[in-house]
């Protein structure tokens, strides 16, 4: 008997893991700013150590007169072309929350930055696993056919209704699942001993 409450406390703990959002700073820095030589590849190196998921969210921290932070398209990013960014925050203490799947990108808002490496990629992975890509176009006219479709589907404005239901049931059929799984396996560890 004991075994199986133990075991399912355990479960629970997972579940709650699992399923809680995390706000995450950015480089683990008080400053979001150009990579110092001490740790040249901070922003590259980063977010291979944290998994992100729907419904986390980046803090950015930075002295506002500064600094910045602009989500951009890929090819801007590579580029480190500053204009048109789909989102543009410069408060100093900018929280980007993650809405939906796929590879986001940041850089400084201050020319001459993103030169100098101060630039974030951050991959958010789907429930299923997957990772969703913009919609691949040819090399010319790449900019004017993904711009336009990425405030839709990163949420730069305060996220919809029918967005946050999506990802609320996204949270519940997989607190479902783990209960469900989470009984199963208690209970058969339960009768054996
Ligand atoms: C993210 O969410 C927080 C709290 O709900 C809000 O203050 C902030 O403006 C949001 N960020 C963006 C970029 O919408």
């Amino acid at each position: 008997m004991a075994a199986k409450l133990w075991c399912f406390i355990l479960f629970i703990v997972l579940i709650q893991a699992n399923v809680f959002a995390y706000q995450y700073q950015v480089g683990n820095l008080q400053s979001w700013n150009i990579p110092t030589s001490a740790d040249p590849k901070v922003y590259t190196n980063w977010p291979k150590k944290h998994t992100f998921k729907i419904g986390d969210s980046l803090l950015f921290l930075y002295p506002p007169s500064q600094d910045s932070v602009i989500q951009v398209t890929k090819e801007s990013y590579n580029s480190c072309n500053l204009k048109n960014p789909i989102l543009y925050m410069n408060n100093g203490n900018s929280l980007f929350n993650i809405t939906s799947p796929g590879v986001v990108y940041f850089t400084s808002g201050v020319s001459g930055h993103c030169e100098k490496s101060q630039k974030l990629e951050i991959s958010v992975y789907a429930s299923d696993g997957s990772l969703p890509m913009p919609p691949a176009s040819g090399p010319s006219g790449a900019l004017a056919d993904s711009a336009p479709s990425y405030p839709t589907v990163f949420g730069g404005i305060p996220s919809g209704p029918s967005k946050s239901s999506s990802s609320l049931l996204n949270v519940k059929t997989s607190v479902l699942s783990s209960w469900v799984i989470g009984v199963l396996i208690c209970g058969l560890l339960g009768s054996k001993i």
